[in-house]
């Protein structure tokens, strides 16, 4: 087994801090070296927020999974990362898979996925841990191998709460490779098999469940999706359902699935719940897609979304970033009233757009990084927004389509990294997220074009800062 040195990594983290190269991002979450993925554990304990994810410490491929973990008050300041758990023993030998985390007698619990193979033989159990401040200690399996009838891949479990009794939801597929939900009921250290929930695709990870404006959401991420026209353009997707579920026959009834991000770069979100709020963490990657980050060269890859604060509306799930972020913006801002037809932005910013579509047909808006630039259309007619990529040379390229209805206005909020790209349309109707790996430093510039003249509209630009990183 890989040796894992927790005293070594966590020096190496706290030496590579904070992180200067100009691919790496300020205000999005991320590690100094190796490869991450999906959101973790992720709970509110004690005043502070935890935030672990899924690293490979050791290079830019997915293996030697562990988590990592940092906290934050507010969103903006950080304690710095810190390994907190990784592969010790036969059960999680092959990797310390995602998991959630939650509050339990006091303490912060986790419960993971243990990842084993005996030759092509996976053997996954579902364990608890607790946090002890340092990192997290093992405890008892609660799970041992996935329910007859299933196949092995069997993960990501899911904690809620419904009606002061506790339920568990695994991502996983039938034998013959339908993907699944699988839900349990949780007693303490033993978890009783209730059912199925299903749909399609050949395999679902990271489900979470929970309640929204009274509704039931599962939000998962599904594989073997066939690409349309207007949605399912990643490899993989990740989206929801709306409904109510009836736990003790395990019939779930919902609405059609819907994606929650449309960019090129989003994958196994989690969400967790505290005082009212539902704020979810994705991951800006895609599995398989590994060529299409050039940061692989320097030693590390990937990184997560701002945290997005979710709401429920007529059956369908706005997502914004959370109102702490706007403790990011530096006090330099501009403002374009009337006309927007150029605006030269900052090295990071925030960027607030209205644009009017009266007789138009078409919208172009483009950010430009010297002669490179990504590019949006909007097609009023067909209400189809689409994001384009090929401008760029590094990176991942193409275009990505998904259906907008906006009425009077084209209504954009972007958070701008240096090679994260967040987007909300129509006040978070939908969103976007991508990375793009600009080679220019000169000064970004946005352009609105369209057929005819552009109607007055408005535009305000924020500089935005950074994370702040300390010690504990
Ligand atoms: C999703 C996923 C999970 C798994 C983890 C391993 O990206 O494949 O299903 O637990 O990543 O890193």
């Amino acid at each position: 087994m890989q040796a894992y040195d927790k005293k070594q990594l966590d020096a190496k983290i706290a030496s590579s801090m904070p992180v200067d190269h100009p691919w790496h991002n300020d205000f999005h979450l991320e590690m100094p070296f190796g490869l991450i993925n999906d959101p973790n554990g992720l709970s509110f304990h004690e005043g502070k927020y935890h935030i672990f994810m899924q690293w490979n410490p050791f290079g830019v491929e997915h293996k030697h999974k562990c988590w990592s973990h940092v906290e934050t008050t507010d969103f903006l300041h950080y304690s710095l990362p810190v390994l907190a758990l990784w592969p010790t023993d036969e059960h999680d030998a092959n990797g310390c898979y995602s998991g959630c985390g939650f509050t339990e007698d006091g303490e912060l619990k986790v419960l993971y996925t243990c990842n084993r193979r005996e030759g092509k033989t996976r053997i996954p159990a579902q364990r608890i841990g607790t946090w002890n401040g340092a990192e997290i200690e093992k405890g008892a399996i609660l799970i041992e191998k996935e329910p007859a009838g299933y196949g092995s891949h069997f993960r990501d479990p899911a904690r809620y709460v419904k009606d002061g009794r506790e339920y568990l939801l695994l991502g996983g597929q039938t034998a013959d490779e339908r993907g699944r939900a699988l839900l349990y009921e949780r007693h303490g250290e033993d978890a009783v098999f209730l059912g199925e929930l299903r749909d399609f695709g050949y395999m679902w990870e990271c489900p979470n469940m929970f309640s929204l404006a009274g509704r039931e959401i599962l939000l998962f991420s599904p594989q073997g999706l066939e690409a349309e026209e207007r949605r399912y353009q990643n490899l993989y997707q990740s989206g929801y359902v709306v409904g109510e579920l009836d736990e003790n026959t395990c019939t779930y009834t919902h609405g059609a699935f819907e994606e929650i991000d449309f960019g090129f770069d989003f994958y196994a979100p989690q969400v967790f719940q505290r005082e009212g709020r539902t704020i979810l963490y994705g991951w800006m990657g895609m599995p398989e897609r590994e060529c299409e980050y050039p940061t692989a060269e320097y030693g590390w890859m990937h990184n997560l979304t701002m945290p997005r604060e979710l709401t429920l509306k007529d059956g369908h799930i706005y997502s914004r970033p959370v109102r702490e972020m706007e403790a990011l913006r530096t006090g330099e801002m501009r403002k374009v009233e009337g006309k927007i037809e150029e605006v030269a932005l900052y090295k990071k910013s925030e960027i607030h757009l209205k644009i009017p579509l009266n007789e138009q047909e078409k919208i172009c808006v483009k950010l430009n990084y010297g002669k490179e630039q990504w590019c949006l259309h909007y097609d009023v007619q067909a209400h189809i927004m689409e994001i384009d990529r090929n401008a760029m040379e590094l990176g991942g390229r193409g275009v990505r389509r998904f259906a907008l209805r906006a009425e009077e206005c084209l209504c954009i909020d972007a958070y701008i990294d240096k090679t994260a790209v967040e987007l909300f349309f129509q006040d978070g109707y939908c969103a976007a997220s991508f990375n793009v790996f600009p080679r220019s430093d000169e000064v970004q510039r946005l352009t609105v074009t369209a057929e005819h003249e552009l109607a007055e509209g408005a535009a305000v630009v924020f500089e935005l800062g950074g994370f702040q990183w300390s010690g504990k």
